[in-house]
Formats: structure tokens, C-alpha cells, sequence
């Protein structure tokens, strides 16, 4: 039996816009027709940040959809038997290296009757591999089934080999790591497209060396989490913090890989040398850049829920979890590059969460106005987009809040929303 079957989600189908999406659940006609979402691109009705069955469908149509869901780095897991839990979209998993040295991600459910296998966020397996509390049956790193207790009653043609835990299709690209639960999922560098170009210049040649995480619960629907990355518009106008640390850009691009169809992001800009500008502290040593002399910033969504970025010295993967309509996980994941000396690691250590960790100068403002669109969604109406919408596609400028316009976009392909025509109002 293939161990993935029990992980697939629905049929596929493909979407008159010739794209692949799952084919819509029964309850989905009804639910897009409730959402009246406007012709023009540039419109968001309200209602998909309140909306409890649009939640559990997007768990579905889109975490499981046809995209790779970014999950972890190798570094995260360095040695075999090392497994950290995560979630894709409503599926609990266990990212897992195997005792060969494989990367793999397990569904988080015992194939009997499926209690969680492994509680807490991290660890390493040992050599007994992963026993169940309820009845005993044991699995080893790559989810075979390789004991059960008490087997004498079972069905004669009972085989262990039927009974793997199911798996997700998985792929690495520069140490980060990818899952998919769909087979429409095309090869995950086609997926990435010309976003692989970004991840190398963040990620390298994958040997980053972890450092730590942190994890917050946002109270905002997950969308208004990623739209957040892809607008540029507001990074003036909210982030004082930037103004503090000293990270002025003069200059950058949003692009959007792969807009046609998954919309990623790759925000990139150029700032003045902190060390040009005047102190804004008394102790401006946090701030420093120490590790490098480029000034070049990067902002990348995977779409749809991987965040990727290098501000100075910090180098961050960001894993958004939605948890339910109105409450969001983000793991912030900080990188060291192997190369570092202790003195730069440690630098890089207090830096990152300073910055762009959950009580960081920039993310406290992110979470302050995303609270606040989260409770004021029920007022019903639209969002607009319109900074940088003169334009119709990439690339934007880096003060542009125009590329949310292709999340939406590959959003609702996925979802089955009916898309904008190329010549509709905006
Ligand atoms: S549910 Fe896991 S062994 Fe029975
Ligand atoms: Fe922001």
C-alpha cells in the first residue's frame, strides 16, 4: 500500500484558467458565492479574515493544495534521529532526519488508531523509534511499521508493511525544506522559479548553522500575516523601528516569481551604511554590521506560508502556522553561516530577535496594525491595494504595495475564486 494515501487530499482538477487546483469540496460553491469578492485585483473583501468555513477549506485547497510548504532547515535537525514538530495547513507532522541521513516529513498520527505520536517541539528518536502510548505500535525514522503489541487476534493477512505512517513528498532547496501533500506539486525548483535566485543569496549553499527559535501566537488570520511581506507601502509609514536601528533604503525592488501562477515574493533594497548615520541610542553596538559589508537587504515569501530574510546581520526563516481564523503561529528561526567566528554567532544571536524576532523594533509595530485589521475585518467592506497598481506586473518598486495583488491571485486559483479578467478595473 503506498504510504502517502491516506495524506492525499481530493481529486484535481484543473480550473478554466488552465492552472491545477484540488477539485472544490462540496460545501465550496456555496461558501465563494457567500464571498462576494470584486472584479478588480486590487479589492479584498473582508469577509475571507472571518469567514470559519473559508479557514477550513483553505487548510485543504491551499496548505494542501498543489504548493511546498517551507517546514524547517537541515540544521534544524542535524544529526539522524533529530525530528522537530510542525504543522501543514490542519496536518500535524514530524520533520524527521532519518537514521541514513534523509530528511522526511511523517504525518503525526499513528496508522492504528491515529493518536499523536510525538508531543513537544523537538528531539531525536533514539534508537527505539517512535512508540505509540495507546496500543504500542512502533515506527521507525522513515515511518515503517516495525513492531505492534499483541498481534495474535489480528486478521491473518495482516502485514506491518501496509501500515507506514503517511508520508509528505519532500525536497530541500539550499538546506531549507519542503513538504507537499499533493502530486500536482510540480518539482520544487520549477515551484520556486526565479525565487531560487533570492534563496541563494540568503541561504547560500545551504551550510547555515542554527541558531535558535522563537515562537509567537499573532492575533490575525495568517493572510493578513503574508500580505504583510508583500507590502512594501507600509514600511515607511508604520516602521519607526527601522528608523532606530538605523536601516534607511534608498533604493530596491518587490518581485514576484512565478506570478502567472504561485506569487512569491522577493522584496530587495539598498540602505545607507548604518555607520553614516547618525546614533539613535546611546548603544548602537546591536546594530552593527559586522559580518558583512553589503548593504543589500532581502524579504522572500515562499508562497504560501515560508518567510525567508537577511536584514544586517541577521538571517531568518520564518514559518507561519495558521492556527485558527483569528490566531496565527510564527516561528522565528535564526541563522548563523558556518564560517562565522564565535564572536560573529554571538553578535548575530543578540541581534536577530532585537530586530526581527517577536518582540524585535520592527515585528512589535507588524503585530500592533495587523491586530488591529484582524478586529476591525467585521466591518465588512474591502481592503484596497493601490500603491504601485499603475502598474500591472512585476517588478514593483520596494515601496510599493502592489505584488499583493499576485498573492491574492494564486490564492484564489487555489481556492476556486473566480479571477480578474487581464483588462478588469482596477
Ligand atoms: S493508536 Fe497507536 S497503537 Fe493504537
Ligand atoms: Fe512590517
Amino acid at each position: 500500500m503506498d504510504a502517502r494515501r491516506s495524506a492525499q487530499v481530493g481529486p484535481t482538477d484543473r480550473s478554466p484558467d488552465g492552472t491545477l487546483g484540488p477539485a472544490a469540496p462540496p460545501a465550496a460553491p456555496d461558501l465563494l458565492a457567500r464571498i462576494r469578492w470584486p472584479q478588480e485585483d486590487n479589492k479584498i473583501p473582508r469577509e475571507i479574515f472571518t469567514d470559519p468555513d473559508l479557514f477550513r477549506l483553505e487548510m485543504d485547497a491551499v496548505f494542501t493544495g498543489p504548493v511546498w510548504v517551507l517546514v524547517g532547515h537541515e540544521s534544524e535537525i542535524p544529526r539522524p534521529g533529530d525530528y522537530k514538530t510542525f504543522s501543514v495547513g490542519a496536518i500535524p507532522v514530524i520533520v524527521i532526519r532519518s537514521a541514513d541521513g534523509r530528511i522526511g516529513v511523517l504525518v503525526n498520527a499513528c496508522a492504528h488508531r491515529g493518536t499523536r505520536l510525538v508531543e513537544g517541539p523537538s528531539g531525536n528518536v533514539g534508537r527505539g523509534g517512535f512508540r505509540c502510548i495507546y496500543h504500542m505500535w512502533t515506527y521507525d525514522t522513515e515511518g515503517r511499521l516495525t513492531a505492534v503489541s499483541l498481534p495474535q487476534d489480528f486478521p491473518s493477512d495482516f502485514r506491518k508493511e501496509d501500515y507506514g505512517l503517511a508520508r509528505a513528498r519532500t525536497e530541500t532547496y539550499g538546506g531549507a525544506i519542503f513538504a507537499t501533500f499533493h502530486d500536482d506539486a510540480p518539482p520544487l525548483r520549477d515551484y520556486l522559479a526565479e525565487l531560487a535566485d533570492g534563496l541563494d543569496r540568503v541561504l547560500g549553499d545551504g551550510a547555515l548553522r542554527y541558531l535558535g527559535a522563537i515562537s509567537v501566537i499573532f492575533r490575525t488570520n495568517w493572510k493578513l500575516y503574508i500580505e504583510n511581506i508583500y507590502d512594501g507601502y507600509h514600511v515607511t509609514a508604520l516602521h519607526t523601528g527601522f528608523q532606530v536601528v538605523r536601516l534607511r533604503s534608498h533604493g530596491g525592488e518587490r518581485l514576484v516569481p512565478n506570478y502567472e501562477r504561485h506569487g512569491h515574493l522577493w522584496g530587495r533594497s539598498h540602505s545607507t551604511p548604518v555607520d553614516q548615520l547618525n546614533p539613535v541610542l546611546r548603544d548602537m553596538s546591536l546594530f552593527e554590521v559586522r559580518t558583512k559589508p553589503s548593504t543589500d537587504h532581502n524579504i522572500m515569501v515562499v508562497f504560501p506560508s515560508g518567510v525567508v530574510t537577511d536584514y544586517f546581520d541577521t538571517i531568518q526563516m520564518r514559518y507561519v502556522v495558521p492556527l485558527e481564523l483569528d490566531r496565527t503561529m510564527i516561528e522565528f528561526v535564526f541563522f548563523a553561516r558556518a564560517e562565522d567566528t564565535e564572536e560573529e554567532v554571538w553578535h548575530r544571536v543578540r541581534q536577530g530577535p532585537a530586530v526581527l524576532g517577536p518582540a524585535g523594533a520592527i515585528t512589535l509595530e507588524d503585530a500592533a496594525a495587523l491586530e488591529r485589521v484582524q478586529l476591525s475585518a467585521t466591518a465588512r467592506g474591502e481592503n484596497v491595494v493601490l500603491k504601485g497598481t499603475p502598474r500591472r506586473f512585476p517588478p514593483y518598486r520596494h515601496v510599493d504595495e502592489a505584488p499583493i495583488r499576485h498573492f491574492y491571485q494564486a490564492y484564489r486559483r487555489l481556492l476556486g475564486f473566480t479571477l480578474p479578467s487581464e483588462d478588469a478595473p482596477r
